[in-house]
């Protein structure tokens, strides 16, 4: 068993770090065309050649079939966002156990995870991926926000808050219904996600973390760069983590994965294993950690305060339905941006148990930091003086992806939806509620300035 641990818990003297960077080195040194090479793992999440940082002229790339199917695959705003990156995880840590193993070091050498949600220190780029600030230490890179590069804060606790996933029951939704869930939406395969909502926690802590890490112009903020950053795959350990812990979670409902057919069967991806055989693998092959022949060292409940609060109601059988939504399209910039929502509840229904507001069609030309949303502040105020009207941070990675038209769709942009149930109804009990309508306050994150953000609509669901 391969047991994967926290990067904050390695301790002084721990190889696993010193290991992972003499691997990177060596598949850094293969050719592309080489499965195992260090850029062919990360152009498996996607590739394009004209932005390739490291392309070469003249160099030998894989056959287009074979590019067709073994690149450009991850999976987002999707419920194949959770395996797939898992399955991706699974065959790069196999990987680079084996060059480990070759190089001389242990033969049970695993992934360690990036766990940025316990408290500000934990938020830090770990050291060694920053010092030494030079080519020779393979896990440094130059392509990141510089105060993370730095060693300073540059993500802040709301990049990494774990309560809105982990208060998630429902694993998937229907993406037209303006829910929202866990692990995404249900799609076909989904690689630039226009179609669809992110999962809960696809959005946060994944998506802004990678806004957070990646900058302005930093590999982690894009697709076809991220996998190339080392960073990634740890960042990648911890969501794949936090799956793990939400799955386990005792809160009165037991969280479970889908049983739905579709998910566990419907789509086969390709990868090629560490003796550069192609291999195929489903949903159902991964949804077990323990056949995959690794553990993680911690998946304990990490907000144990919030579980008494958490007394969930069991999900409502009916589906939301749209109440109201703005009539025209809205440019996010620099500034506080708001809209008002005009709201028609329905006649003489019960106050709704859920409540969803979605942020639609987002597109922009380049790329842009994440967004704070809040409701209902008072005309003339701060939204960011209205901590207690906070409803949810919208994450920009994949924005660019999800904005130019492919061969897979027209470019419709990222959607979010945030679930503002407790919010609404804290609103409603201090009369700080209009039925009517809804005011929504956009503030940027302040992470760096970045392209305005058109949102086609904003609107409301009741469920
Ligand atoms: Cu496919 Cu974190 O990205």
């Amino acid at each position: 068993m391969r047991v994967r641990k926290s990067v904050w818990g390695l301790a002084s003297g721990d190889e696993t770090l010193y290991w992972y960077g003499r691997a990177v080195a060596e598949m850094r040194r293969r050719p592309i065309v080489d499965p195992t090479s260090w850029r062919f793992q990360a152009a498996i999440h996607e590739y394009v050649r004209a932005w390739d940082p490291l392309a070469e002229d003249g160099e030998e790339l894989p056959s287009e079939d074979e590019q067709a199917r073994y690149w450009t695959q991850c999976q987002h705003a999707s419920w194949y966002f959770l395996p797939w990156h898992r399955m991706y995880l699974h065959q790069f840590e196999r990987i680079v156990a084996a060059e480990v193993k070759k190089l001389g070091g242990p033969d049970d050498w695993a992934l360690p995870y990036w766990n940025y949600s316990a408290g500000a220190p934990s938020r830090l780029l770990p050291a060694a991926f920053r010092v030494p600030a030079s080519a020779d230490n393979p896990l440094y890179l130059p392509d990141r926000d510089p105060a993370c590069n730095a060693g300073e804060p540059f993500a802040d606790a709301r990049d990494v808050d774990l309560g809105d996933c982990l208060d998630e029951t429902v694993f998937e939704h229907d993406p037209a219904s303006g829910g929202s869930s866990f692990a995404g939406a249900i799609t076909a395969f989904s690689h630039a996600g226009a179609f669809a909502a992110h999962g809960v926690l696809e959005r946060v802590p994944h998506g802004s973390m990678h806004g957070a890490v990646g900058g302005e112009s930093g590999w982690m903020g894009s697709f076809h760069t991220a996998a190339l950053d080392p960073i990634f795959w740890l960042h990648h350990a911890n969501i794949d983590r936090v799956w793990e812990v939400w799955r386990r979670l005792e809160r009165g409902a037991t969280n479970e994965n889908t049983a739905d057919d579709r998910w566990l069967e419907g789509v086969s991806f390709g990868f090629f294993d560490v003796d550069r055989m192609p291999v195929e693998m489903r949903a159902k092959d991964v949804v077990s950690i323990e056949a995959l022949g690794y553990a993680y060292d911690d998946t304990s409940d990490p907000l144990p305060a919030l579980a008494a609060a958490m007394k969930k109601a069991p999900v409502p059988k009916v589906a939301p339905r749209l109440v109201g939504a703005t009539p025209a399209s809205t440019v996010l910039d620099a500034r506080a941006t708001r809209v008002v929502v005009p709201v028609q509840p329905p006649a003489a229904a019960a106050a709704p148990r859920r409540v969803f507001l979605n942020i639609e069609n987002m597109t922009a030309s380049s790329r842009a930091p994440s967004y704070d949303v809040y409701l209902n502040v008072p005309e003339s105020d701060d939204p960011a003086k209205h901590p207690e009207l906070f409803a949810g941070r919208l994450s920009m990675f994949g924005l660019m992806e999800a904005s130019r038209a492919s061969a897979q769709h027209a470019g419709s942009g990222l959607n979010h939806v945030l679930d503002v149930t407790r919010l609404v109804r804290r609103l409603a009990n201090e009369s700080g509620w209009d039925p009517s309508k809804l005011r929504v306050s956009f503030v940027p994150s302040g992470q760096f300035g970045g392209a305005p953000v058109t949102v086609g609509r904003v609107s409301l669901y009741y469920q």
